[in-house]
């Protein structure tokens, strides 16, 4: 049952167009128009794979019903989710579904221009990327909008959506206040909506027409240019709904989850890897058919799908992979790509190295989220390298609460979300780091941030350790 990912990767347009179903989506959804492209992506019940499951076709909806002249469309290949490879996978695997993709999604919203944006340490996906496009426009095939494609830095909030649209506008990944539907691509409106003097909101609206004489003055007349982001996979799914129609993706999954998804799974197992499997299969029958399992003798003691839910510990592995079946065990789904930790795992380091990530990678624009997950940081090194006491654990327990505090993006959230699970589920690994005054299970853990898996092989970011809040190195 795999449709995105294909045995044998897909070297030209020519080999997609006469594999039989390339092509077929977009030349559908231009025969029907965009009012039943949005309708039948809609049915399909499409979630996005980015990692909050945002139904597909209530977003598209939602951009194409907005007034204006201008919309945008940006892929968001970013990838730095930690344990996540599945969208290198699939363009490595058949860049022409997505580009496919993005030009149905482009048609449904109305856009002349869309932004394909990948990390500029992607070589290979960037080179298949840009080769596909060249092959769709030489072809003919996309003549209605222009393809930008962005490299962009590896920060991991490059991949948050309001990060990416700065990136795109030529500034650092920081995310802004609106969402892109809001507040989208060059839009010259102000960023909260209103101005505070009335000759800024003359010169933002590009009119002379403010309407009020007050100080505080609405910017009238701006355009928000709403612009559609979705995640590479999302994009993917969309050529073969618009072929084959809502009825038969539906015909996979569960009712609030249809479909495929391609999850990655790696850590304490036999062969990371990379596969698709119809949502709704268990758990831990996705990590032994993806990943082969946990290695012999050893017992699963946790999973974290990224670092962005809350950690699934073993009676979790017979739940569906599904939106709602790991929301029941109060987890969530994010980009599937789950990190798996047998018995020999320690689980205040585990928290320890999810911390650092989230707390270097904070661009500290909400004080509470970079001051406190940084904290929180400090008092896990401490208990983990058994100089910890019970104040280190109410530190966090007391940070958790407030890290959060106006945020602008989720990340402080996930550093809540996250840290909170495992303090939760494994008190007692707490407890005896500072009883016993060391780690009682110290082993070398990666942090799995992934920058190849090929061949049942993962390579991780050697230079996790070096990097600074700052977001600069320490030298090698
Ligand atoms: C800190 C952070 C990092 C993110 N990184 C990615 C990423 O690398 N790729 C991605 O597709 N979405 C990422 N997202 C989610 C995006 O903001 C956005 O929700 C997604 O691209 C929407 O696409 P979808 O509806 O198709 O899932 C990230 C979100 C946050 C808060
Ligand atoms: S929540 Fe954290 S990462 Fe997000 S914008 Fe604020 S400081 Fe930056």
């Amino acid at each position: 049952m795999t449709h995105l990912l294909p045995t044998e990767a897909v070297e030209s347009l020519d080999a997609y167009l006469a594999g039989g179903t390339g092509g077929r989506g977009l030349e559908r959804a231009r025969s029907i128009g965009a009012e039943a492209t949005i309708a039948e992506v809609l049915e399909s019940g499409l979630r996005g794979r980015g990692g909050a499951g945002f139904p597909t076709g209530r977003k598209w909806a939602a951009i194409a019903a907005q007034q204006g002249p201008t919309t945008y469309v940006v892929c968001n290949g970013a990838e730095g989710e930690p344990g996540t490879f599945k969208d290198r996978a699939l363009i490595r695997a058949n860049p022409y579904q997505l580009v496919e993709g993005i030009l149905i999604a482009a048609l449904a919203v109305g856009s002349r221009d869309v932004y394909i944006c990948l990390k500029a340490g992607f070589d290979t996906e960037i080179e298949r990327v840009t080769r596909a496009v060249e092959e769709f426009q030489g072809a003919g095939i996309c003549r209605d909008c222009t393809v930008g494609i962005v490299s962009g830095p590896d920060e991991y909030l490059f991949g948050e959506e309001k990060a990416m649209l700065e990136v795109i506008e030529g500034n650092e990944p920081l995310p802004r206040w609106l969402p892109p539907h809001l507040h989208g691509l060059f839009s010259p409106a102000p960023q909260l909506g209103w101005s505070a003097t009335r000759d800024q909101a003359q010169a933002q609206s590009g009119s002379g027409a403010v309407g009020t004489d007050d100080a505080t003055s609405v910017a009238a007349g701006h355009e928000s240019n709403p612009t559609l982001v979705n995640n590479v996979e999302t994009l993917c799914n969309v050529p073969h709904i618009l072929d084959r129609g809502a009825s038969w993706f539906r015909s996979m999954g569960t009712e609030e989850s249809p479909g495929t998804i391609v999850a990655t799974v790696v850590g304490d197992v036999v062969a990371p890897d990379v596969g698709e499997v119809e949502l709704g299969t268990p758990l831990g029958a996705v990590i032994d058919a993806v990943g082969s399992g946990l290695q012999p003798g050893r017992s699963l003691k946790a999973a974290f799908s990224g670092v962005a839910n809350a950690v699934l510990t073993a009676d979790a592995m017979q739940a569906p992979l599904s939106y709602e079946g790991l929301a029941a065990f109060g987890s969530g789904m994010g980009a599937a790509g789950f990190i798996v930790y047998d018995d020999t795992a320690c689980m205040v380091d585990v928290a320890y190295h999810f911390s650092r990530f989230l707390s270097v990678e904070s661009c500290g624009q909400c004080p509470p989220c970079k001051l406190g997950s940084s904290a929180i940081t400090e008092h896990l090194e401490r208990i983990e390298t058994g100089r910890g006491t019970v104040e280190d654990i109410e530190s966090i327990v007391g940070w958790l609460d407030n890290v959060t505090d106006g945020s602008r993006c989720y990340l402080a959230t996930e550093e809540q979300t996250v840290v909170g699970s495992i303090l939760r589920a494994f008190p007692s690994e707490f407890d005896e780091h500072v009883e016993t005054g060391a780690c009682p299970r110290r082993r070398e853990l990666p942090m799995p941030k992934l920058v190849d898996l090929t061949g049942g092989v993962a390579t991780y970011d050697e230079t996790f350790w070096r990097k600074r809040p700052d977001w600069t190195y320490d030298p090698a």
